[in-house]
């Protein structure tokens, strides 16, 4: 579809992501793009990218979006292609946040994509596609509102439009753009077996995207391996307890209880309680796993790491803190959430709420 001569409006379209796709749909596919963005236009188009037909206007700004709209649909002649790409960040601990910092983080998807429908409203488009991002299926430590922004734009291209033109909403990966891409960022991602994406390849999978019937769809660049473990079995809608006769219903509430009652009894070959085969032979202090978590992620000094050290002034941010807490859970062998490096913001603090969680044995091994 994004070929020689398909008129391409992009909206919010000249950040990190929409300048490297205006280059690569006119520079190499032929496309005649316009872009609608906040900032007048010396600030916002590149040089290279002089030719683009470009008007200022808020997407929030529901008669300012129309007016840019319609002078962007007279310049080229129509409209094929339209990309939603704006977004707001503002990454910071929720707890941080107050509510007219998540309202504009939130407008820009959510507001901003009804007023795009709105302003598009009658015309004779082929395909209206938001840019998600996959904080919307796996969530981003820091971006809660993001993260939500992003789910809702998903649902609300979801819903029919009002037009007869495909409406998409892609969840993206980690493009090879971003401001916030740093060679730890890219190593970080390596490590965890995914990678990134390019504008040539990002438009290719949208044109495949577009073949489809999906109304949102979320794309992943990995490893095969990691990518069989973030897919779900699919959850049976019906109740299948609906489904049971009395009797049988009858005999799965026998069986559950039996379970029950074994799982209260050790099983064969466990050691039993108070045994010495029960406790690890080498049980981890949380402050140690912590420490040893916060030199790896942080390239700090563990020298320089007291118990009363704040994350914070470590530079811990979303990204890390994930990172930080997968390390110590897996050393630990309990669960880590990130958000609790929020909730126990030092060394010592942290620790404590950790030993709670280990068994008995290891926590007074640790203490
Ligand atoms: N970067 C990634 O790796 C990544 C990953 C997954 C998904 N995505 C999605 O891909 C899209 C592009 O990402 P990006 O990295 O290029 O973002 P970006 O560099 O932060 O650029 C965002 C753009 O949004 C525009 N914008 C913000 N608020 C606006 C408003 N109220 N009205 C009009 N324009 C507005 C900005 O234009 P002005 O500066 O002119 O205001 C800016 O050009 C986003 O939708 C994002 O959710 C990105």
């Amino acid at each position: 579809m994004i070929g020689p001569g398909c008129r391409v409006l992009m909206v919010g379209g000249l950040g990190a992501v929409g300048t490297a796709l205006a280059r690569e749909m006119t520079g190499v596919l032929g496309a005649r793009v316009a872009v609608i963005g906040r900032r007048p236009r010396a600030a916002a188009v590149p040089p290279d990218l002089a030719s683009l037909v470009y008007h200022q206007a808020d997407v929030t700004d529901a008669a300012a979006l129309r007016g840019a709209v319609d002078a962007v649909a007279a310049a080229l002649g129509g409209i094929d292609v339209v990309l939603h790409l704006a977004r707001v960040v503002d990454n910071a601990p929720l707890t941080a946040k107050d509510r007219s910092r998540a309202a504009a983080v939130l407008a820009v998807k959510t507001a901003g994509t009804r007023a795009l429908e709105a302003a598009l409203a009658g015309r004779e488009i082929r395909a209206f596609v938001t840019f998600s991002s996959l904080a919307a299926w796996f969530g981003l430590a820091g971006g809660a509102d993001y993260a939500a922004a992003c789910a809702a734009q998903d649902a609300l291209m979801a819903a029919p439009g009002p037009g007869p033109g495909r409406r998409l909403s892609i969840a993206w990966p980690q493009w090879a753009y971003d401001e916030e891409l740093d060679a730890g960022r890219v190593a970080a991602l390596r490590t965890a077996g995914l990678g990134t994406i390019d504008a040539a390849r990002g438009i290719a999978l949208l044109e495949r995207a577009l073949a489809g019937s999906a109304a949102a769809l979320a794309i992943v660049v990995g490893r095969p391996d990691v990518l069989d473990g973030l897919v779900e079995r699919p959850v049976a809608t019906a109740d299948p307890l609906a489904e049971l006769s009395d009797e049988a219903l009858r005999h799965y509430v026998d069986t559950l209880r039996a379970l029950d009652a074994a799982a209260d009894r050790p099983a064969r070959g466990d050691p039993a309680p108070g045994d010495p085969a029960a406790v690890d032979p080498a049980p981890v202090d949380p402050e140690t796993a912590i420490r040893a978590a916060l030199a790896r992620h942080l390239k700090v000094d563990p020298a320089r790491l007291a118990p009363a050290t704040v994350f914070a002034d470590l530079g811990l941010d979303s990204i890390k803190a994930l990172h930080v807490a997968e390390t110590v859970a897996g050393a630990l062998g309990v669960e880590v959430e990130p958000v609790l490096l929020v909730e126990h913001p030092t060394i010592a603090t942290l620790a404590a709420a950790l030993r709670e969680r280990l068994s008995p044995p290891l926590r007074e091994a640790g203490e």
